[in-house]
This record gives C-alpha cells, sequence and structure tokens, in this order.
C-alpha cells in the first residue's frame, strides 16, 4: 500500500508498444531463482551478452549487486527477502514499461514473494527460471564459501541449510546446470525467447 496521499499517476505520450516497436523486441522479465551458487548470475550474464551479440539490449539485475545500493539496508530475514524481491520487482516492472529485456538473478526463496512479482506483469511478461542444481553441488562448489561458513555456524539463516528455499511448481525454464554446459543453458534461454516470439534471433546463416 502506498503511504503518500494527493499522488496521481502521469502517463507517457511513448507507449510501451511503441517502445517495444523501437526496440524490435518484446519487455519481459527473466526471473532466475535458485539457490546460492547454483548459477543463475553466470547464466544471466552470458544470456546478455549472448543477446547483445544479436544486437539486443537486455539488463541483469544481480542480487549481491542490488545489495550494495538500492537494497543496502535489507538481510537475509524472511521480511528483509521479502522487501528485496518486492523492490526488484518493481524495479523490473518499470524496466519492461522502459521496453528493456531484464534478467534478475536473486535467490528469491519465497514462492508467495516470486508470485507477487508475477502478479504484478502482464501476463506474458514474467518467466520463471528455475536454477535447479542440487544443493549438494552448489555446497561443493562453494565459490564464495559461504555454505563452510553456514555449515561452521558462523552465518546463520543460510539459504539451503538453516533457511528454507520453496521450489518454483510450474516454471517456464527449469536448468540444472551439474547435468549440462554453460552454453547449452544460454541456448535453452534463447530457445524460449525466440519460440514465444519475445526476440527473433539470426539464424547461423545470416550472420
Ligand atoms: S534473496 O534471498 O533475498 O533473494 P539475494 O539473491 O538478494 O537473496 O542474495 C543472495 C546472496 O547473498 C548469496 O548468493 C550470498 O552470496 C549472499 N548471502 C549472504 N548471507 C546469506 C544468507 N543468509 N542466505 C543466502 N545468501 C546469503
Amino acid at each position: 500500500m502506498t503511504k503518500s496521499e494527493n499522488i496521481t499517476w502521469h502517463h507517457s505520450q511513448v507507449s510501451k508498444e511503441q517502445r517495444q516497436a523501437l526496440n524490435h523486441h518484446k519487455s519481459v522479465v527473466l526471473w532466475f531463482t535458485g539457490l546460492s551458487g547454483s548459477g543463475k548470475s553466470t547464466i544471466a550474464n552470458a544470456v546478455e551478452k549472448a543477446l547483445f551479440d544479436q544486437q539486443i539490449g537486455s539488463y541483469v539485475l544481480d542480487g549481491d549487486n542490488m545489495r550494495f545500493g538500492l537494497n543496502s539496508n535489507l538481510g537475509f530475514s524472511a521480511e528483509d527477502r521479502e522487501e528485496n524481491i518486492r523492490r526488484i520487482g518493481e524495479v523490473a516492472k518499470l524496466f519492461a514499461d522502459a521496453g528493456v529485456i531484464t534478467l534478475t538473478a536473486f535467490i528469491s526463496p519465497y514462492r508467495a514473494d516470486r508470485d507477487k512479482v508475477r502478479e504484478n506483469l502482464e501476463a506474458d511478461e514474467f518467466i520463471e527460471v528455475f536454477v535447479d542444481t542440487p544443493l549438494e553441488v552448489c555446497e561443493q562448489r562453494d565459490v564464495k564459501q559461504l555454505y563452510a561458513k553456514a555449515r561452521r555456524g558462523e552465518i546463520k539463516g543460510f539459504t539451503g541449510i538453516d533457511a528454507p528455499y520453496e521450489a518454483p511448481l510450474n516454471p517456464e525454464i527449469t536448468i540444472d546446470t551439474s547435468k549440462q554446459p554453460l552454453a547449452d543453458s544460454v541456448k535453452q534461454v534463447l530457445t524460449y525467447l525466440a519460440d514465444h516470439n519475445y526476440v527473433s534471433l539470426a539464424t547461423a546463416d545470416e550472420n
């Protein structure tokens, strides 16, 4: 709910449809969700690069990065994670209105929080990408050495260890990075976007 009174929504003279026509692609939010170390950021960034190479602009909102700025006042309690996802959902909605393909890489462990973001966008504007890499694999990778800390009790409430992760029930895309190389995951996302007419990709012959 809004706290302010006496405020009015101003409509732009340029519509989202006009922006999309200018960009030659639809705006959409690719919402990556999964455990820490599952590969969300890696895939999102690789998809951004692959789209860029096809002359399609997109932008990655990354969990760790957003916590340095916009969400620097939030921690990892359930309430703070909810607020973290709510803010990112609002930012993603603005980006969608601006005609941008947005990729978000947040654990976003709570189903209800992700569903609220989906409901806040138009029906075909939210694509949930479940990065379903098993906990054992994430823990084995332990790129940031955070699982080791969590196991030693030095971090409390770490997702997958002593805080919950609620897996999506009907994600549009599911990726298990322990079963396929990065290039295949990128291709899986790009193929989804092309098959559902969000973008049109140049074929190898046209390049
Ligand atoms: S979310 O749960 O609110 O969606 P977010 O994606 O922003 O989390 O941040 C997750 C990142 O914060 C992890 O990849 C990890 O580097 C770091 N982190 C620090 N403390 C925790 C914690 N208690 N649980 C999960 N991740 C944590």
